[in-house]
């Protein structure tokens, strides 16, 4: 079964972008073949992920109108094993966003059910282990498209601030929105993505969340590694072997798989 997992919550900032790049980082080192399909017009995965390719002309949104097909809006990601080598693939591919994604109106009148037949022929063909979806803050009809047509899975990277307790409430809200639209859609949860262990507002919402079943056991620490290696565009399980951050984002990568095998 192919794994397809959305990265959602209705907040930005919160670490989507980031935990995509370093988990398909995990699933290529063990050799995996992954597409991260990229929903947000921002397009900061694809700006990440495609930054050695040259970026296809078309985007994910031309590709749900039926105006290109997945090959010509999908490129491979090319990363560097050190500084200064020739960019190697390593499996993972990008479909691109553009700025037209923020045309909901647009997106609502299309009609799906050829795109997905469109997309699972490209997830087959291609051999996809997994789908990773990159989803913008807040975009119903996009919301819409991806739990009905794309994934099976919703996962959430929270953001421990001051305010994130009450924005917990959203995350819920956000849940039961996708579970409106797609019921057999799974909730694999909700983990800290920036966590500082030495701060005691972080400790004390990791508190509050561990009451919650939704909660994942993994708090991927706050470092400066982890930024530097989305500047470098090279996945931090790619060279970092003894990092914590690296570790953190396998056992992330680890949960993921025990959740959706339940
Ligand atoms: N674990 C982390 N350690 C350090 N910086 C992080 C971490 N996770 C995310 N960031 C930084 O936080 C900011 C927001 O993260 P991003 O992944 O872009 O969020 P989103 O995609 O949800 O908007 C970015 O500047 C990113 O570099
Ligand atoms: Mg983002």
């Amino acid at each position: 079964m192919v794994k397809k997992v959305a990265f959602i919550n209705g907040k930005g900032g919160c670490g989507k972008t980031t935990s995509i790049f370093h988990v398909a980082g995990v699933l290529a080192v063990d050799g995996e073949k992954v597409l991260v399909i990229d929903l947000d017009k921002q397009r900061n995965t694809t700006d990440t992920l495609l930054m050695n390719t040259d970026k296809p002309e078309k985007s994910v949104f031309d590709f749900m109108k039926g105006t290109a097909d997945a090959d010509e809006v999908t490129k491979k990601s090319l990363f560097q094993s050190r500084a200064n080598a020739t960019p190697k693939y390593y499996g993972i591919d990008c479909m691109a966003a553009s700025i037209e994604l923020e045309n909901e109106e647009t997106l609502r009148n299309i009609d799906y059910s050829d795109f997905q037949d469109k997309l699972n022929e490209f997830i087959q063909t291609q051999g996809y282990a997994w789908v990773l979806v990159d989803m913008p803050p807040s975009n119903k009809a996009l919301n819409y498209i991806c739990f009905s047509c794309i994934v099976d899975f919703v996962i959430v990277p929270f953001s421990s601030d001051i305010y994130s307790i009450s924005g917990y409430g959203d995350i819920m809200e956000t849940i039961d929105d996708a579970r409106a639209v797609n019921p057999s859609l799974n909730i694999l949860g909700v983990y800290l993505a920036r966590y500082m262990k030495n701060c005691a507002v972080d400790r004390f919402i990791k508190e509050q969340l561990e009451e919650f079943d939704t909660f994942i056991p993994v708090q991927i620490p706050l470092c400066a590694d982890v930024r530097e290696a989305v500047m470098f565009g090279r996945p931090i399980s790619f060279y970092k072997s003894k990092s914590e951050s690296r570790k953190a984002y396998e056992r992330l990568t680890k949960e993921m798989i025990k959740r959706i095998e339940m």
